[in-house]
Parts: structure tokens; C-alpha cells; sequence
């Protein structure tokens, strides 16, 4: 895999015979397939964060995660792939690189994992905390938890360049919203998009916001461009992390059926919502629409 490659991830059609009474052309973008460990929205996130610390002359990445984070195994395979170094600061004191097989793989991959108490690393994204971090370690390149930032926004949005404009409907998950503003942002005229949040009550409105108003700096286009979105906030099952049998056995079901894989944390919960939304509305009148597979399969 290269950061300088233009290549595209497939365009999967789902065909059964409920979406042809639905009468809808169901499209999976399959970012999963991009890299294994530097997969989905990752890589799009992590693209142009990994330019500018190679433009900048950095020696490397510094970014956090928790001890599960799919954003740090990442964030040290792409690293790993370009020559840089990476740091990853981990919410928990007690853990070691030992403690799982993600921060294992993240050793492995030559991240160097500094382990801070959880009342600290609540505090990543204070300005000061910051700064702290970017004068202990000059000659990296801070890059927020989840690859949340403006870099990251960019490489999402980048992902129109591979998708037919005539799509109505994109279906994505959210956690940060990076990747839903970077779509938002690219988005053509007639088309909605719908986004998932895993975590339960998450403010998604106000965080894409926030979030949009850093890369347009201008609050009347942020207002105009999130009447493109609806919220989907009823699929988190239970909130973040967690499942039911319902969630389990409709995972099952999509592999089997259409082979298409998804994951419980993320990806599983919005093709949920995204089945339910369209057996809710009956006839769709050829409408196309897409599910954009951010990756995340090694949640299980
Ligand atoms: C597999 C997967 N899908 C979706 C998301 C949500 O993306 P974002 O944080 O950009 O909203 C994440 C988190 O990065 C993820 O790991």
C-alpha cells in the first residue's frame, strides 16, 4: 500500500430478492479492503496527516487511543510503511504493551506506547495539554485521537473522487464524525447523508459543527450543509462496545447472504440501520444508494 497511490477500494452491488421488491440499488463501498491494518476510514484519515508530517520534515506521528483502538494500530502501520516513527499515548496507566494484542501489535509495528492515567488523558484535546505534548516531543507530528482533525476531514472527503455521483443516499457510522463532515463535504447536490453514531445520546450535531467549522470557517455553510444529514441515533445497542443477539445474528445473516462482512462496533450497527430504513419505506423508486464499509473487523 502506498499514501501516494490512487487507487480505489471496490464498489460492491448487494442484490436479493428484498431489494429488488424494495426496488433500491444497494451499493457497499469497501474500504475494508484497503489494507488490513490500515484499513477502512483509517487510511483516508490517516493519508494526508501522514504527508504533512513527511512535508514538514517530522520524524514522526504522536497520536492517542485506547487499549483497544483500531486508530493506533493503524496510525503505526502506516507509519511503519512510510518510514516514521509513532508514539501512541494510551488511556490507562496500568496496562502494559502486553496487556492485549492490539497494543502488542502496535510494539510490534514500532510504536512507542506511554501509558497515562485516565483522568489525564481525559484531557487530550485541552490546548495546554497540548502544547505540552508538542514541546516534549518536537519533532512529531500530533495527530488527535481517531484521527480527528482537519487532515483527516480532507482524506474522507476525498473518497467522491471514487464514487458515482449519481448516489441519493450515503449511509456511514460515526464516532468522531471526521469521517461523516469529510463526506458531508464532498457531497454532490441531491444527495442525503445518513449517519449512525455508536455512541448512545452523542450529540451529533452539534460535534459535526464544531467540526465542519473548522475546515469552513463559516457558521451559515455549516448550518446549510447539516440539513443534508440525518441522524440515525437508535442503532447503538446499548451503546458503545456493545451488542445484543439481534445485532449478532443480523451480522451473521449479511455475511452469509452477501458476503459482507461487518464488525459489531461500528460497521454492523449502521447496515442495521440502513436495512431498517429501507424496509420502513417501502417502494424506494430505483433510488442508489450507498453503505460506506469504514472497516474496524478486528472488533470481531
Ligand atoms: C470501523 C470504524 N467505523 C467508523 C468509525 C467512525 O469514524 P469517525 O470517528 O470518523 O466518525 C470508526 C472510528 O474511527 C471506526 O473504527
Amino acid at each position: 500500500m502506498s499514501f501516494y497511490s490512487t487507487d480505489s477500494s471496490i464498489l460492491q452491488t448487494i442484490t436479493s430478492e428484498q431489494l429488488n421488491q424494495l426496488n433500491v440499488r444497494l451499493m457497499v463501498k469497501r474500504d475494508d479492503l484497503i489494507d488490513e491494518e490500515v484499513s477502512g476510514n483509517k487510511w483516508r484519515k490517516l493519508k494526508f496527516n501522514i504527508e504533512h508530517a513527511q512535508f514538514f520534515q517530522k520524524e514522526g506521528i504522536l497520536t492517542f487511543g485506547g487499549a483497544y483502538s483500531n486508530h493506533l494500530i493503524a496510525t503505526a502501520a502506516a507509519c511503519a510503511l512510510v518510514g516514521l516513527k509513532s508514539i501512541g499515548i494510551v488511556r490507562g496507566e496500568e496496562l502494559t504493551a502486553a496487556s492485549n494484542h492490539n497494543l502488542k501489535r502496535c510494539e510490534e509495528l514500532g510504536m512507542q506506547l506511554i501509558f497515562i492515567p485516565r483522568s489525564d488523558y481525559d484531557l487530550r484535546n485541552e490546548k495546554e495539554i497540548i502544547e505540552t505534548w508538542k514541546a516534549h516531543y518536537p519533532n512529531y507530528y500530533l495527530v488527535p485521537e481517531g484521527g480527528a482533525n482537519f487532515n483527516g476531514m480532507v482524506g474522507c472527503q476525498e473518497i467522491w473522487k471514487e464514487l458515482p455521483p449519481t448516489i441519493q443516499h450515503v449511509f456511514v457510522a460515526q464516532g468522531t464524525t471526521t469521517t461523516s463532515c469529510g463526506i458531508l463535504l464532498g457531497m454532490p447536490e441531491n444527495c442525503l447523508l445518513h449517519v449512525v453514531p455508536v455512541l448512545k445520546g452523542f450529540d451529533v450535531l452539534s460535534t459535526m459543527k464544531q467540526q465542519l467549522f473548522t475546515f469552513l470557517l463559516d457558521h451559515e455553510a455549516v448550518e446549510e450543509l447539516l440539513q443534508k444529514v440525518v441522524v440515525h441515533d437508535a442503532h447503538h445497542f446499548g451503546g458503545y462496545g456493545k451488542k445484543t443477539s439481534e445485532l449478532e445474528t443480523f451480522i451473521s445473516k449479511c455475511k452469509e447472504e452477501f458476503d459482507l462482512p461487518l464488525d459489531f462496533v461500528y460497521t454492523g450497527k449502521a447496515f442495521k440501520a440502513l436495512v431498517d430504513w429501507l424496509e420502513s419505506r417501502g417502494d424506494c423508486m430505483g433510488e442508489e444508494v450507498l453503505f460506506l464499509h469504514t472497516g474496524g473487523l478486528k472488533n470481531g
